[in-house]
């Protein structure tokens, strides 16, 4: 039997934010592939439409440091050990940079950067549990291209947080690789999702010949990445930013 180095099924994930857009997209994408996935999120009826497709999905507000260790502890009562940690969920703001409010800079932080460091450290006992030097445990943060390249939206605290979770990765990395635990980040270009709505209704055109691929992100695209980043495939990989953006930032 050849060892398909691409295989995920039997793995435990968890997907922060997977009621919706990009986090929906992979956590649907592990589960296709045999994996077993729980979400988080807070919306009670996305929940339930989670579970009916099979996801196991837990309520967490990541606002706070209480909201992570509180789900850390949900998911230690539920899973009995954690194999990938995807951190997903994320919030932006967009304001006038003479309007630009302080509230902008603690929610978008706390979400974006903070919750993604708590929830490891409170995650790490899981994560460690089945880990191995061979194979290694995961953890995806999701950053984006707006971390690489100064986006044209006034979305301050959004394009900051995202830097910094791109530091916080090869940060972690360095910290969490003698524990066998790899860190990476997915620094996506435009995919369809609540959050790009506004954008692309009224800027698609634009933001789709900015790619020298000419199109936005399929949930494919996303999912291949975290599929290589989370099976043998990746096992050799940690503090790496993968850019998966049609070559947006790439070729600015
Ligand atoms: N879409 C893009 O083009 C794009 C590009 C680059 C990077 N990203 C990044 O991709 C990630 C997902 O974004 P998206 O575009 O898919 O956005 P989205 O459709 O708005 O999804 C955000 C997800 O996060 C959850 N969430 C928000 N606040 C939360 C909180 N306080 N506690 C727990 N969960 C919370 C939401 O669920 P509830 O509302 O139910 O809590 C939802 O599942 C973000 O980190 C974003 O920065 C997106």
């Amino acid at each position: 039997m050849t060892l398909d180095l691409f295989d995920v099924s039997g793995k435990t994930a968890l997907v922060t934010g997977g009621t919706s857009g990009i986090g929906a997209m992979i956590a649907h994408g592990l589960l296709e592939r045999g994996a077993r996935v729980v979400i988080a999120g807070r919306k009670p009826d996305a929940l339930e439409e989670a579970r009916a497709a099979g996801l196991t999905a837990l309520q967490a507000n990541l606002s706070t440091p209480e909201g992570c260790r509180e789900l850390a502890e949900q998911v230690a009562a539920e899973v009995d050990g954690l194999d990938i940690l995807v951190n997903n969920a994320g919030a932006t703001w967009g304001a006038p940079l003479d309007e630009f409010p302080d509230a902008a800079w603690d929610r978008v932080l706390k979400l974006n950067v903070q919750a993604p460091f708590t929830l490891t450290q409170a995650l790490l006992p899981q994560l460690s549990r089945a880990a191995t030097a061979e194979n290694p445990s995961r953890v995806i943060n999701i950053g984006s291209i707006d971390g690489i390249r100064v986006p044209r939206t006034a979305s301050y605290s959004y394009s900051s947080s995202k830097a910094a979770i791109h530091q916080l990765t090869r940060h972690l990395a360095r910290d969490l690789g003698p524990r066998n635990v790899t860190v990476n980040a997915i620094a996506p270009g435009p995919f369809e999702s609540k959050m790009m709505a506004p954008i692309l209704a009224e800027l698609r055109d634009e933001v789709e010949a900015a790619s020298p691929l000419g199109r936005i992100g399929r949930p494919d695209d996303v999912v291949g990445a975290v599929v290589y980043l989370s099976s043998r495939a990746g096992s050799y990989l940690t503090g790496a930013v993968i850019p998966v953006d049609g070559g947006i930032a790439t070729t600015l």
